[in-house]
């Protein structure tokens, strides 16, 4: 019989020379892996000896420690009574932000995506809002993804009969009620203790289909296990350095039945997303932070870089061949920017693309996702003849759509489907499984609506010509970066707490 440990002994071991620690009730130690940690190893010393499992948590899937670490090292269950709780100290700033959550506005008074932004902002933790709100340097592309959508303007057609309108479609040959997916983004469980599967929850009830993130915080079979039976989802992989991990997990994902892979290729380094680093360096003291460690990772860069160093910087085009050795899933390349790179991966047999820039989290001055789908679709029509939307190479889009008008502007241009990230997880921050239903509920009205006015009766209705794209490469100033005119212009209100906090 497995040996049974008592917290007492797991307390001795709390050096950095010998360190043991608890996650879920087990004891492992974690000596040897202190230099390897993409965290850095202060974070894991703060525990040493000590059960880390509050820690742990949200950054990591529960399976992490376990497949990370040899077997030797796994010393086995703890008898929970002997386990000293780790004290929480509770800062003032974190009883305000209880205090704002027990005054989020009902989910009634949620009107609009931009709404769950705002609410999120005020209720969660601290470190969640600088890694989901976070975009790199000046972030003037990540103003730019939504601003770009402002350049877009409607040109409706009347006197159709729109009683009946259905604005559901397919993707890589998969229904969805809606031309939207749920993008992947990592670490759900920093803005609610039951990440991702908020998503796949309310995903799965409205039959839109969620995009599960190599690095989400609940591990993917959790995530495939709480999915209803027929639901589809796709897979976003960032590619390992080590191919054998990446082959494992791709046909991993294959056998549990993911439906479309997508490659993140924007990614060979991750941006700078300074909110992110500032962030660190408030909550920690910056002259302790660790520089490059063995590995030459910085880990003084927030959560974003620390997770990600395993990403191969060499993944280029001949890669597509071995990834289609391995797997038969449709494979399409998520981060193109131009559509000579969309061209390639048509002649390459990818089955799509995502004109995305990772929502202005990667190359600062990118072209936002909806422009670079302009320019595509013209330069595919031309060279390849393709038609659009296209069954065999589709084509999304994803990056600041926070309005179902939005989404009906990429349609018409000849998108399959748009990708939406931020307004889900932020809805799931502020309200859990029930908030994402909303989000997707509101998503439906607004396209039951817009369609109507559009005069399209089906999404095969909406077409170029309903777009006037005169402008839409015309990188000006937008208004809100304007910030004489925006000084004197009174803002629209958004959702508010409850009662006038003094918090
Ligand atoms: C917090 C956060 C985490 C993200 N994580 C990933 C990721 O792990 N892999 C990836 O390919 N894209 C990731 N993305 C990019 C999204 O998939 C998507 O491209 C982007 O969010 C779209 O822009 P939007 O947030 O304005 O909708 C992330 C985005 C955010 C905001």
């Amino acid at each position: 019989m497995a040996k049974i440990l008592s917290g007492k002994e797991v307390a001795t071991h709390n050096t950095r020379e010998d360190c043991w620690i608890i996650v879920h009730g087990k004891a492992y130690d974690v000596t040897d892996f202190l230099p390897e940690h993409p965290g850095g190893s202060k974070i894991i010393l703060k525990y040493a000896g000590k059960d880390a499992t509050a820690e742990y948590d949200p950054i990591h899937p529960p399976d992490a420690i376990t497949t990370n670490l040899p077997p030797e090292k796994h010393l086995g269950s703890v008898a929970p009574d002997t386990v000293e709780k780790v004290e929480i100290t509770i800062t003032d700033e974190e009883k305000a932000r209880q205090g704002r959550v027990a005054l989020r506005p009902s989910l009634s008074e949620v009107l609009n995506l931009h709404d769950f932004e705002t609410i999120a902002r005020l209720v969660m933790p601290e470190k969640a809002w600088a890694y989901y709100s976070s975009a790199a340097d000046d972030e003037i592309t990540h103003r730019e993804n939504h601003a770009a959508y402002h350049r877009i303007w409607f040109r409706p057609r009347i006197m159709r009969d729109v009683t009946q309108v259905d604005w559901s479609t397919t993707i890589l040959g998969q229904k969805s009620s809606m031309p939207v997916y749920i993008s992947a983004t990592a670490l759900g469980k920093l803005g609610h203790p039951d990440g991702e599967l908020n998503l796949t929850r309310a995903a799965g009830k409205h039959g839109v289909i969620q995009m599960i993130p190599t690095l989400a915080s609940c591990s993917f079979d959790q995530i495939m296990d709480a999915a209803v039976p027929g639901q589809t989802q796709f897979f976003q992989l960032y590619v390992n350095k080590d191919r054998a991990v990446t082959k494992r997990i791709v046909q991993h994902a294959e056998a549990r039945g993911i439906k479309g892979l997508f490659i993140t290729v924007d990614a060979p380094q991750l941006g700078r997303r300074e909110k992110d680093m500032r962030q660190k360096f408030e909550a920690e003291d910056p002259s302790e932070v660790t520089k490059a460690g063995s590995d030459g990772v910085d880990r003084s860069q927030g959560a974003a870089r620390a997770i990600s160093s395993f990403i191969d910087p060499g993944l280029n085009w001949d890669d597509l061949k071995w990834f289609k050795s391995i797997t038969k899933m449709p494979i399409i390349l998520k981060g193109v920017q131009c559509w000579e790179d969309a061209l390639e991966a048509y002649d390459r047999g990818c089955a799509g693309v995502v004109l995305s820039n990772h929502g202005g989290r990667q190359l600062e001055f990118s072209r936002s996702g909806i422009e670079v789908l302009a320019e595509v679709v013209d330069h595919l029509k031309r060279a390849r003849k393709l038609t659009f939307p296209n069954e065999k190479f589709q084509l999304f889009v994803d990056g600041g759509v926070r309005r179902a008008t939005d989404v009906l502007k990429a349609v018409a241009l000849g998108a399959t489907a748009v990708g939406v990230g931020r307004p889900f997880i932020y809805a799931f921050s502020a309200y859990g499984t029930e908030g994402v239903d909303h989000a997707l509920q509101i998503l439906h009205d607004e396209f039951e609506m817009n369609m109507r006015l559009l005069g399209a009766p089906s999404l095969k209705n909406v077409v170029p010509e309903m777009v006037d794209t005169t402008h839409i490469g015309s990188h000006i100033v937008s208004v809100p970066d304007d910030r004489l005119y925006m000084s004197n212009y009174e803002s629209l209100r958004t959702a508010e707490l409850k009662a006038k906090s003094k918090l």
